[in-house]
C-alpha cells in the first residue's frame, strides 16, 4: 500500500554511509549545540527526536503566511490551510499504507490515540468479566487507559508475561487468550528495552479467534516501515515528536469498519453534522474524531517529517540503525560492571543498562557533564522494572543521525563516569 516510498528517495548514490549521515546531520540545527562545553551527543531519541530544518521551516511558513482555521471558511487562507492540513493526512495514509484517508485521525499523540480507543471502542463493548490483554512490557500509556476503562465497566486487565531478556513469553500469550478477551493492546517496540514484539504473528493469532488488536507504535514508526494493511492491525497509534515531527500531534489509524461504529470521543466543533437541542448528528470520518480547532501546524509539520523520512528511506534507516546498535552493544559490553537490561534477539536501536550498583540518575548526570543526553529512570514502564527487580535503567536510544563516533564518546564517557563513581 505504501506508494510514496517507492518514488521519493533522495539520491545518495556514490556516498558512503558516513557521508550520508553527515548530510543528514546538517539538516538538524540542534545537533550542532554545545552542552557543558562538549558537542551535544543526543541519545535520547526514544523520548523525543530532534527536528530537521525542513520541518521547522514548514511550520514557520505556515504560521507566517498560511495560517487560518480549517474547515470553517470560504476565504482563501482558510481554504489553503484546509488543503495543507488534509494533504498531510494523505501523506500519513501513504506513509503507513492505510487503505483510506478516512482511517487516519489526527490526535495529540500516542497517549491520546490509546485513550480514544479505550473510551470510544472498548468502553461501549465491555461487560463485567470481559478481558483486555496487555503485556508486562507496556508503557504506562498502554496500561492506564485500560485500567480506567476496566474500572468503568467491570472488565479485567490481563498481563502477558515476559522472559528475562525482555522478549514476550509467547506460550503465556497463547494461554492468556480466552473467550472473554475483547481486545489485545500491545507495543510494537518496547520503549525501555528496545524489544521488537512479533505483532504480525500476534495479530494473526488474535484474528483467528476474532479478537481485535491495538498496537502502540510510538517506538516503531521512527525505525521501521509500517504497513498497517500488511499487518492487518485494527488500531495503530503513534506520535509525531518521536519521528522528527512536532510535539502535540499524533495519529490514530483505525479500520473503517470499527471507526464507523464508534461514538465520538469528544464533542465540539468540526465533529458535528448538525446541532439542535433536540439532538446532534455527527460528521463523517475522520472528522467525527477531531473535535475543536485541530493542531493544524502540527499536522502539517508531521506530514513534512514523514516526507523527510521517506526521502532518507527505510532501507537506509533500518540498516544504519542496526549498525549503531551493534556498535553500541559491542563497545558497552567492554565496560567492566556494565549490565545490559533487555537483550532480546530482535531489538530496535535502544540500549538500556546499569553500571554496577550505581543509580541510573547518577550515571545520566555524569554523562550530561560530557554533553551526552540519555534518559534515566523507569521510562514510564514501572511494571517492567519491578518484573526485572531494578529501580530503572540508563537508556541510550539512537536515531539515523547519530554517528559511530558518538557511540565511542558514550563508551569513553561511561568509562570515565565509572572511575569517578567507583575509584
Ligand atoms: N515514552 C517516551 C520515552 O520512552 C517519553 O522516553
Amino acid at each position: 500500500m505504501n506508494t510514496v516510498l517507492k518514488t521519493a528517495h533522495i539520491s545518495f548514490d556514490g556516498l558512503d554511509q558516513e557521508d550520508v549521515v553527515d548530510r543528514i546531520r546538517a539538516d538538524f540545527p540542534a545537533l550542532s549545540l554545545t552542552v557543558n562545553n562538549h558537542p551535544l551527543v543526543y541519545l535520547d531519541n526514544a523520548a523525543s527526536s530532534q527536528k530537521p530544518i525542513q520541518v521547522i521551516e514548514r511550520i514557520s511558513r505556515y504560521y507566517s503566511t498560511e495560517h487560518s482555521n480549517v474547515h470553517r471558511g470560504v476565504h482563501d487562507l482558510s481554504q489553503r490551510a484546509t488543503e495543507y492540513y488534509e494533504s498531510s493526512r494523505d501523506i500519513i495514509r501513504d506513509f503507513i499504507g492505510a487503505r483510506s484517508r478516512t482511517e487516519i485521525i489526527f490526535t495529540k499523540g500516542t497517549t491520546d490515540s490509546i485513550n480514544l480507543v479505550a473510551q470510544s471502542f472498548a468502553r461501549p463493548i465491555l461487560n463485567p468479566g470481559d478481558e483486555i490483554l496487555v503485556t508486562h512490557l507496556e508503557h504506562h500509556s498502554n496500561i492506564v487507559p485500560w485500567q480506567l476503562v476496566c474500572q468503568q465497566t467491570g472488565a479485567e486487565l490481563k498481563v502477558v508475561a515476559i522472559h528475562d531478556d525482555g522478549s514476550i513469553d509467547y506460550d503465556d500469550f497463547e494461554q492468556s487468550l480466552s473467550e472473554r478477551t475483547r481486545l489485545i493492546a500491545i507495543a510494537h517496540v518496547s520503549n525501555s528495552l528496545g524489544t521488537i514484539i512479533p505483532v504480525k504473528r500476534i495479530i494473526s493469532d488474535a484474528h483467528g479467534l476474532g479478537i481485535p488488536v491495538l498496537v502502540d507504535g510510538a517506538q516503531a514508526v521512527p525505525h521501521m516501515q509500517i504497513d498497517v494493511s500488511d499487518l492487518d492491525v485494527d488500531f495503530y497509534c503513534f506520535s509525531g515528536h518521536k519521528m522528527y515531527g512536532p510535539t502535540g500531534i499524533g495519529i490514530l489509524y483505525g479500520k473503517e469498519q470499527f471507526l464507523e461504529k464508534m461514538p465520538p470521543y469528544q464533542g465540539g466543533g468540526d465533529m458535528i453534522e448538525s446541532v439542535s437541542f433536540a439532538g446532534t448528528t455527527y460528521n463523517d470520518l475522520p472528522h467525527k474524531f477531531e473535535a475543536g480547532t485541530p493542531n493544524i501546524a502540527g499536522a502539517i509539520g508531521l506530514g513534512t517529517a514523514a516526507e523527510y523520512m521517506n526521502q532518507i528511506g527505510f532501507e537506509f534507516i533500518s540498516e544504519y540503525e542496526a549498525k549503531l546498535l551493534e556498535r553500541a552493544t559491542d563497545r558497552l559490553s567492554q565496560i567492566e560492571g556494565l549490565r545490559f537490561i533487555g537483550t532480546a534477539e530482535n531489538k530496535a536501536s535502544v540500549v538500556s543498562f546499569l553500571l554496577r550498583d550505581s543509580h541510573p540518575y547518577d550515571v545520566a548526570t555524569l554523562l550530561d557533564k560530557f554533553g551526552i543526553a540519555v534518559r534515566s529512570g523507569h521510562h514510564c514502564t514501572q511494571p517492567v522494572m519491578s518484573r526485572l527487580g531494578i529501580p530503572g535503567t540508563v537508556r541510550a536510544s539512537f536515531a539515523f543521525y547519530n554517528t559511530m563516533d558518538e557511540i565511542d564518546v558514550l563508551a569513553e564517557s561511561l568509562q570515565k563516569s565509572s572511575r569517578i563513581l567507583f575509584s
